[in-house]
């Protein structure tokens, strides 16, 4: 392959073919599994725990790279593996192009420092110590002198919003608070890449949206490069670019939040994402349609009343060179321009008759423009074309048919599939020694979606407003 710079940028991180099997018998374990890929009813007998099966997946620098999964996924297995601190049963994990699992103890533990950190959901605050001193551990590991650590310790609380606590205990703070200390900690290592596992899990809902927030904030502003575990759809769906869903060790699918809800790749996934507020997920784009009526700012009124005519809307959307989109023009407005000696739309196209949204808005964000717009709301991309149109009717169609958890769905549920599709916390998986498994929360079933909704399309079509 010839050389490209960007080959060698572009992703941070890079797992390839990475297995980790628990138990003495690991060895004969992955012949079983690289020999027969589904086989794990052959692995019975043999007491070994299948955590993580072939993951296969590269992180982009500046992405959030969310991995999700129940309780027992592999999840926390997966992340230990990306720095090395557990060492993967087969596979490789490549860091800026160096494959870690190759590196001596010494050798590990210095790319650590310089390049990944990471952020546990139990804080791991020394009590004893100041924020300040927290925030600035790792650079005092790094053995930093005192006044350059201070300096990037307060700087890193500063971005968190916690400088004047500077001085104060880790009791002294919220569960909110602390946690963003230990943000601020990963953040004054200065390292690119941050691995957070369950960080946010242990905070109230309120809280965490908050921290969810900022952290959505710093990424913008510092372009870290972030894996992030949870087992929560929601927050999956809100902070992560991509999203990993892992089932049993195994990813099963990965791709955006929107790839995800449109287009589950199995029932599995299907039914974990069947629950989700899919009006904050889904965005304009997903749901526009193309626009009955457009004319150029050049035509002339009588045009547009003849587009009007033949399209049956209230009004025509406008657009100028490059195709920007400029404003609609009305049915009243054309007639009086064609009565006025108009020779064109320059004068009378207009953005008050319809609401103008931008392709990235949420739908949940969009009901108010399209209450208030006669016509189907118009929908622009970057570069301010015109993309699609959402009519009012669609959008409440869309609502209906995605709001699965209301009971208003247009979709008949179904009682769960029998056939070990439902997503559960997975303790056979520990082959030969189920019930042996520990897992990190018992309820972990309570999150699933008890049956499975009928999967609706989210592009609807027909009608206008
Ligand atoms: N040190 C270990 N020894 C044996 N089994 C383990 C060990 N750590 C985790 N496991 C098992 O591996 C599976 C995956 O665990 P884990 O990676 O912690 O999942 P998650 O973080 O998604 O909850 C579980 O079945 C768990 O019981
Ligand atoms: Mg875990």
């Amino acid at each position: 392959m010839p050389y490209a710079p960007w080959m060698e940028t572009v992703s941070a991180l890079r797992v390839k073919s990475l297995y980790k099997v628990y138990g003495n018998r690991a060895d004969k374990a992955m012949e079983i599994l690289r020999n027969s890929p589904d086989g794990d009813e052959k692995l019975a007998g043999l007491r070994v725990t299948t955590a993580v099966v072939d993951a296969n997946f590269e992180v982009r620098r500046g992405e959030i790279f969310v991995v999700m999964g129940l309780s027992g996924s592999g999840k926390s297995t997966l992340i230990r593996m990306l720095n090395g601190l557990l060492s993967p049963t087969h596979g490789t994990v490549e860091i800026d192009g160096v494959d870690i699992t190759k590196l001596k103890p010494a050798a590990l533990r210095k790319l650590r420092r310089e390049k990944i950190s990471m952020v546990f959901q139990h804080f791991a605050l020394q009590p004893h110590r100041s924020v300040l001193d927290n925030a600035g551990y790792a650079l005092e590991v790094a053995g930093l002198p005192r006044a350059e650590r201070r300096e990037k310790a307060l700087q890193a609380l500063r971005m968190v919003g916690l400088d004047g606590s500077a001085d104060k205990l880790p009791q002294e703070l919220s569960g909110g608070m602390r946690q963003r200390v230990g943000l601020a900690r990963a953040l004054a290592a200065g390292t690119d890449i941050m691995l957070m596992d369950e960080a946010f899990s242990a905070l109230d809902p309120l809280i965490r949206r908050e921290v969810q927030d900022q952290l959505i904030e710093l990424q913008a502003e510092l372009g870290k490069t972030i894996v992030f575990i949870t087992h929560d759809l929601n927050e999956a769906m809100r902070l992560g670019d991509r999203i990993a869903v892992m089932r049993a060790g195994r990813i099963v699918q990965i791709g955006t939040a929107e790839e995800i809800l449109t287009d589950p790749s199995n029932d599995y996934v299907a039914q974990f994402v069947a629950d989700v507020d899919r009006t904050r997920i889904l965005t304009a784009s997903a749901v526009m349609e193309r626009p009955l009526g457009v004319v150029d700012v050049d035509s002339g009124p009588r045009v547009a009343a003849r587009v009007l005519r033949e399209t049956q809307t209230s009004a025509v959307y406008v657009t100028g060179r490059d195709k920007r989109y400029l404003g609609t023009v009305t049915a009243d407005a054309a007639a009086q321009a064609v009565r006025d000696g108009r020779k064109n739309l320059q004068e009378i196209v207009s953005t008050d008759h319809v609401r103008t949204v931008e392709d990235t808005t949420p739908v949940a964000d969009i009901f108010a423009a399209a209450a208030q717009s006669p016509a189907p709301v118009a929908v622009v991309d970057p570069a301010g074309r015109l993309a699609g149109v959402i009519p009012r009717v669609t959008l409440l169609s869309a609502l209906g048919s995605l709001s699965a958890d209301t009971g208003e769905t247009t979709a008949t549920p179904e009682p769960a599939d029998e056939a070990g599709t439902a997503p559960t916390a997975d303790p056979t998986r520990a082959v030969g020694a189920a019930g042996t498994a520990p897992t990190e929360n018992g309820n972990a079933t309570a999150e699933v979606p008890a049956q499975v909704v009928a999967e609706p399309s989210v592009r609807l079509t027909g009608g206008s407003a």
